[in-house]
C-alpha cells in the first residue's frame, strides 16, 4: 500500500513536469556492452569477456588510447548483468560483489579520469531482461542511488512491466532523476515496449521525458538487422521527423562497427545510415581487438560530423526503388545536405547510380562542395546540372555531403 502511494505520488507529480537536464544537444557517442559480451556472467571461465569492471575499465582505456574519444565517444556504458541477484538489507542495488570488486562509484571516478562518462543499465519492470533486480517501486532510491555513484547515463529497459504503465512510469523515473541534481541521460525504451505489446506510442511525451529513445526489435550483428531497423524508420519517416531534435532522439540501437557478423561494407551502410537518422552511437565491440578498417570507419570525421550535426535532422527517405533507397538530411550552414543510397539487395554486382544533382536535393543555383564520406574524396563543385555517378555495391552504401557555396 505504502508502495502504491508513493507510485501514485510520483505519477502525479511527473506530469507536467519534463526533463530538464540539458543534456544530448546532439546524439550521445560511446560504447556499450551488450551486443558483444551480452551477459557473461563467468569470469572464472571466461575473465577477459564477462561483465566486469575489468572489462569496463579496458574498453575506457582503449576509448582513450585509440582515439575514440578524440572523435566524440564519450560515454562508456554497463548493459544488463551487472547487478546481484538481491539489493542489499536497505534495499539498496547493489553490482555483482565479485565481478565488480570496488563497486560502481570506483569504476565512475576511474571513467571520469580518463575524461569519460560512465553509463549504467536499469529496468522498468519487477526484473531486468536478464532477471536481475527491477527497479519497480524503487525507482526514487536507485536514482540517488546512481547519483550517488557519479553515473552518468541511466538506460531504462523495460522488461517484465506492463507496457500501458510506461506512460506513468518513465516520466516518474525522469523527474526522480531530475531531482538528483545530477546530469544524468535518460535512455528509455518505453516505446520499444509498447511495441513489443503491440501498443501504439505517444512521441510527444516520449520526447519530453527522455533524452533517447529506442522504438524497435534489438539489432544483432547481423545486416538483416540493420535492414529491418532501416525499414521501420522509412515507413514511419514523416512521424519520427517531427520528434528528432537537440535534446531527444530516436534510438535505432546500437552500432556494430567491428562485430562479426557483418561485412566491412554492411558495418559502413550501418554507420551511415545511423548518422542520416542523428542516432546515438553506441559502439559495441571489442576495443582490444578490432579490425583497422573499422576503427577508421568509426573515427571517420564525415560520419560523424553528419550525426553530430547540430540541426539534429531525421533524414527522409525520398524513394525506394528496386531495392536502393535514397535518404536525405538538411545540416548545416542551411541548405547543406548529407545524402546516402543504401542498398538492400543481396545479390548481383551493385546498383550504378547517374543522376543530376538536382534529383537527389543540390537545387541551389550556387552550388555545393561534395565529398565522398568513405574516402573523404573532394568531388568538387557541382551545380544542380551536374551529374553524380557512382556504384552502390549490394548491403552497402554510398554517401555524400554537400556543402552549400555562399
Ligand atoms: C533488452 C534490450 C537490449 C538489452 C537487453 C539486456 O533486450 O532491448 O538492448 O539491454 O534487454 O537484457
Amino acid at each position: 500500500m505504502v508502495f502504491i502511494c508513493i507510485w501514485l505520488f510520483a505519477t502525479f507529480f511527473a506530469t507536467g513536469m519534463s526533463l530538464d537536464n540539458g543534456l544530448a544537444r546532439t546524439p550521445p557517442m560511446g560504447w556499450l556492452t551488450w551486443i558483444r559480451f551480452a551477459c557473461n556472467t563467468d569470469c572464472d571461465y571466461d575473465p577477459n569477456f564477462c561483465i566486469s569492471e575489468k572489462l569496463i575499465k579496458e574498453m575506457a582505456d582503449h576509448m582513450v588510447q585509440d582515439g575514440y574519444k578524440d572523435a566524440g565517444y564519450e560515454y562508456v556504458c554497463i548493459d544488463d548483468c551487472w547487478l546481484a541477484k538481491e539489493r542489499d538489507e536497505n534495499h539498496r542495488l547493489q553490482p555483482d560483489p565479485k565481478r565488480f570488486p570496488n563497486g560502481i562509484k570506483h569504476l565512475a571516478d576511474y571513467v571520469h579520469s580518463k575524461g569519460l562518462k560512465l553509463g549504467i543499465y536499469e529496468d522498468f519492470g519487477t526484473k531486468t531482461c536478464a532477471g536481475y533486480p527491477g527497479s519497480e517501486f524503487y525507482m526514487q532510491l536507485d536514482a540517488q542511488t546512481f547519483a550517488e555513484w557519479g553515473v552518468d547515463l541511466l538506460k531504462f529497459d523495460t522488461c517484465h512491466s506492463d507496457a500501458h504503465d510506461n506512460k506513468e512510469g518513465y516520466p516518474a523515473m525522469s523527474m526522480y532523476l531530475n531531482q538528483t541534481g545530477r546530469p544524468i541521460l535518460f535512455s528509455c525504451e518505453w516505446p520499444y515496449g509498447e511495441l513489443q505489446q503491440n501498443l501504439s506510442s505517444d512521441y510527444g511525451p516520449v520526447r519530453k521525458y527522455c533524452n533517447v529513445w529506442r522504438n524497435y526489435w534489438d539489432v544483432l550483428d547481423d545486416f538483416q538487422y540493420v535492414k529491418n531497423i532501416v525499414k521501420f524508420y522509412g515507413d514511419n519517416n514523416a512521424l519520427f521527423q517531427k520528434y528528432s531534435g537537440p535534446g531527444g532522439f530516436f534510438d535505432p540501437d546500437q552500432v556494430i562497427v567491428g562485430g562479426i557478423g557483418m561485412s566491412h561494407y554492411q558495418q559502413r551502410a550501418q554507420l551511415a545510415m545511423w548518422a542520416m537518422f542523428s542516432a546515438p552511437l553506441m559502439m559495441s565491440n571489442d576495443l582490444r581487438d578490432i579490425q583497422n578498417e573499422a576503427r577508421e570507419l568509426l573515427l571517420n570525421k564525415y560520419i560523424i560530423s553528419v550525426d553530430q550535426d547540430p540541426l539534429g535532422a531525421m533524414a527522409t527517405r525520398v524513394w525506394v526503388i528496386n531495392g536502393l533507397e535514397l535518404w536525405v538530411k538538411p545540416i548545416v550552414p542551411k541548405g547543406s545536405l548529407a545524402i546516402v543510397f543504401f542498398n538492400t539487395k543481396i545479390f548481383g554486382s551493385g546498383t550504378p547510380i547517374s543522376t543530376a544533382a538536382s534529383d537527389i536535393g543540390m537545387s541551389n543555383p550556387k552550388g555545393y562542395r561534395v565529398t565522398e564520406v568513405f574516402t573523404g574524396k573532394d568531388l568538387g563543385i557541382f551545380k544542380p546540372e551536374t551529374n553524380l555517378t557512382a556504384r552502390v555495391f549490394t548491403t552497402d552504401a554510398y554517401m555524400i555531403v554537400c556543402h552549400i557555396l555562399s
